[in-house]
């Protein structure tokens, strides 16, 4: 395939098979048909990893997207500090703030609280919803160099563009570059988190990839995408928000004042192979051995009679569930906060969800954690609740028990 940023020739490295929706849980699970290929490839020309097929947008961010930002504590207080941090210490009357992917505006909402003037952007309009009964302005709109037109009319230029984990969503990301350099005031930031290639290839954790994660950012590969439309990157910071993130902060280059984290990350990528196709095809190979491992763990359990659940139908989960051709036969179901996710079945494994209250009433012997990125929050919130026989099994940053 062409790189969706610079066109050169991609090298495929690795690939998962027919996957479903990774979001699509439902209550009849006949009705989820749909099935593409998911695989991933790197290009050599730009660094930047990305899906070698994406299904339609509207299949997967439509009117009953199940995913909410605000159920996690820990990520409300995240998004506050972004949201806050990247405030100018004075500000004018005019000074305008927008989020793309605005989700049921989590962060938002602080800067609303402030009284300043913001505008989230999300195609989805249940999300929106949410956003707007908590007093946030909010449109429902695909973000794109368009968009940003509309927005300017109807609005203004922003100061502050934010995103978090929603860049990597969006597959023409030119288009997307261009509405950055339309929208961003000339001397305004654009500051955007995204999962990090280099935790991903540390931690072989494989199921960042599913169909809304087109793209799986480092700074090479950010740094080459923005400069080829006048923007370019001026700070990064690594975060550890959904087992690694790196945040970008992007400027318009004649008013840009860079960082040293910049030419420190960049080296820091060299140096780990990031820009090389071989550290790409060992991660293919490492891939492999981590679906093994798991299911071997799995059948072993199985075995000896102990009864396996999961914890937390996240969309993640539908790649290892999947890749693994794991089905309630090896984890009998899993456990969820989100009031939508309850009753229904995991896309393609059938798998059955019901809420964590339900497990906890009659808990199994393991849970599989699925929201490893959430590993501290959740293992504490449960250590007060959950029977205290039930023992955790991660498979990132390996395969193991959780001693
Ligand atoms: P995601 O990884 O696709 O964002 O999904 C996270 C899922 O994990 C979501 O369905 C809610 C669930 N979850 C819990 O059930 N308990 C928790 O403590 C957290 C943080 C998430
Ligand atoms: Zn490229």
């Amino acid at each position: 395939m062409n790189c969706r940023s610079c066109f050169s020739e991609t090298v495929p490295i690795v690939d998962f098979g027919k996957m479903p929706i990774a979001n699509n849980f439902l209550k009849n699970p006949a009705l989820d048909t749909y099935r593409f290929n998911l695989a991933a490839e790197f290009c050599e020309t730009c660094s930047l990893l990305q899906l070698s097929e994406q299904p339609d947008p509207e299949l997967m961010f439509h009117d009953h997207y199940a995913f909410f930002t605000g159920l996690s504590t820990f990520m409300a207080k995240h998004f506050k500090e972004m949201a806050l941090t990247n405030l100018p210490l004075t500000y004018s009357q005019d000074f305008m703030v927008s989020e793309i992917g605005c989700n049921d505006g989590t962060l938002l909402s602080s800067i609303a609280d402030l009284g300043i003037r913001h505008l989230g952007i999300d195609p989805s309009q249940n999300v929106v919803e949410s956003a707007r009964s908590k007093g946030v302005t909010a449109e429902v709109a695909f973000f794109s160099e368009l968009t940003a037109r509309e927005m300017i009319k109807k609005y203004s230029q922003a100061d502050l563009i934010l995103a978090a984990n929603v860049i990597c969503h969006i597959p023409d990301i030119n288009d997307f570059a261009r509405g950055i350099k339309t929208f961003l005031k000339q001397d305004g930031k654009f500051v955007f988190e995204e999962p990090y290639i280099g935790s991903m290839i540390e931690k072989v954790s494989y199921d960042q990839l599913y169909d809304e994660h087109v793209f799986i950012f480092g700074a090479l590969s950010v740094q080459s995408i923005f400069n080829k439309h006048g923007l370019t990157l001026v700070a990064c910071e690594p975060q550890v928000t959904h087992g690694g993130s790196m945040r970008y902060t992007i400027m318009h280059k004649d008013a840009a004042v860079i960082s040293e984290s910049v030419g420190k990350i960049l080296l820091q990528e060299k140096e780990l192979g990031l820009d090389n196709i071989e550290t790409y095809l060992n991660f293919g190979e490492n891939c492999a051995i981590r679906k093994n491992e798991l299911v071997q763990l799995l059948k072993h359990l199985n075995q000896k009679g102990r009864k396996v659940a999961g914890y937390a139908a996240t969309s993640k989960s539908t790649t290892v569930l999947n890749f693994c051709n794991i089905d309630s036969s090896l984890i009998s179901y899993i456990s969820d906060s989100t009031k939508e996710k309850i009753g229904t079945f995991t896309p393609g494994s059938n798998i059955p969800v019901i809420s964590h209250e339900e497990m906890r009433l009659n808990p199994p012997d393991y849970l599989v954690l699925f929201a490893w990125n959430h590993e501290n929050e959740i293992l504490a919130k449960e250590s007060g609740v959950l029977d205290s026989n039930v023992k955790w099994i991660r498979f990132v940053p390996k395969v193991e028990i959780v001693q």
